[in-house]
């Protein structure tokens, strides 16, 4: 293993061994192959370069205490991304070719995987791009899939479970209502950018995205779905324009296991007036405490109009839900589901 200090790392690109790609031509997958060579040749008139048919996942091999390596519901990412791909009508890998590939993603950068007792996990990136040169705006015939990995630290680099800050974004929206929000679309992430910028130049970690269309409920935040502790119930958005999370998926089964009423349903933003805890959840972010939120009239708005309160440090039931999710992750706890897939060089 690298003798990397993975507590100074945040989420970011870190140099690893290897990629691994393969191509649907004419319908047909080509053999997965691992590639020491990161740069893509592709053609200039390929789709992907104008009409962004890209759609991708994120998923991490974690080390357990057992030294085994584990990837977290590979197949829900698989499932996912063939959503992705059927809402963009182009071809998509099967479950099983996905898996392949991300295991052997993992095994072609195995000195990059993080020891136990760090923060870091080995990220996975899938990507599947629009391939094929084309000018007429149409979905891609041609495609590749292409696996990359990175040894990531905690997702803004500070230490576990130590809350930011977040602000509502009330003049810039992620996804109209029936739009594509409920797909791991790169153009969901390119249409955020220019609010995200702007929160993270002011200071805050997230931005909490409201409905497109009336402005009053919390959809998510630009990384991660929103979840909230309130009168012992686990509360999150329902909505089909907010990303289908697979940590949040399985948070909302490990909080019923803990004996929480799961609740999933509008919440307007003055009910976070009323919430005891609230997080961001998902794969890079994992559990991340969110201390207050802010309300402005617009995003470069000096005023601030409200700041809703959740505490300085995590609260007590979501530390309880990160111990279990990253317990079964990292093998410490039983994985009672069947969720971990073993990989094994
Ligand atoms: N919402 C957004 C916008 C995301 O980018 C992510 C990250 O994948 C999530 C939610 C969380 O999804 P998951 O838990 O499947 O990683
Ligand atoms: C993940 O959590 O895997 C994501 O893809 C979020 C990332 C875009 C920050």
């Amino acid at each position: 293993m690298e003798n990397i200090d993975y507590s100074k790392r945040s989420f970011n690109y870190y140099p690893t061994n290897a990629i691994v790609t393969s191509k649907c031509i004419d319908g047909k997958w080509s053999a997965p192959e691992v590639n020491t060579d990161f740069n893509l040749s592709l053609h200039c008139f390929a789709g992907i370069f104008h009409y962004a048919p890209s759609c991708f996942e994120g998923l991490k091999a974690y080390r357990g205490v057992d030294n085994r390596i584990r990837l977290f519901r590979p197949d829900e990412n698989a499932k996912r991304m063939i959503s992705s791909a059927n809402y963009l009508d182009m071809p998509a890998p099967s479950v099983e070719l996905f898996i392949e590939m991300c295991k052997m993603c993992v095994i072609a950068n195995w000195e990059y995987i993080p020891p136990f007792d760090s923060a870091g996990s080995l990220y996975l990136r899938p990507i599947l791009i629009g391939i094929n040169p084309q000018l007429g705006i149409r979905s891609s015939d041609d495609v590749m899939l292409a696996v990359m990995a990175s040894g990531v630290g905690t997702y803004s680099g500070a230490k576990i479970l130590v809350p930011g800050t977040a602000v509502l974004s009330r003049n810039f929206d992620r996804a109209a209502t029936f739009g594509s929000g409920g797909y791991k679309l790169g153009a969901n992430y390119a249409q955020s950018l220019h609010a995200y910028n702007i929160a993270h130049n002011l200071g805050y970690r997230e931005l909490l995205f409201l409905d497109t269309a009336t402005h009053s409920h919390i959809e998510e935040f630009g990384s991660s779905n929103f979840f909230a502790i309130k009168n012992g119930c686990y509360i999150t958005p329902d909505s089909t324009s907010v990303l289908p999370s697979i940590t949040n998926k399985s948070l909302r089964t490990v909080a019923e296991e803990l004996g929480l009423k799961v609740e999933r349903r509008k919440i307007y933003v003055e009910e976070l007036a009323e919430m005891e805890e609230v997080n961001s959840c998902g794969t890079a972010v994992v559990i991340t405490p969110i201390c207050s939120i802010d309300d402005k009239p617009g995003l470069e708005s000096k005023e601030i109009t409200r700041t809703y309160k959740f505490g300085d440090t995590v609260g007590t039931v979501s530390e309880k839900l990160y111990h279990r999710i990253v317990g079964i992750q990292k093998g410490m706890e039983e994985d009672t589901y069947g969720w971990c897939q073993f990989v094994e060089k």
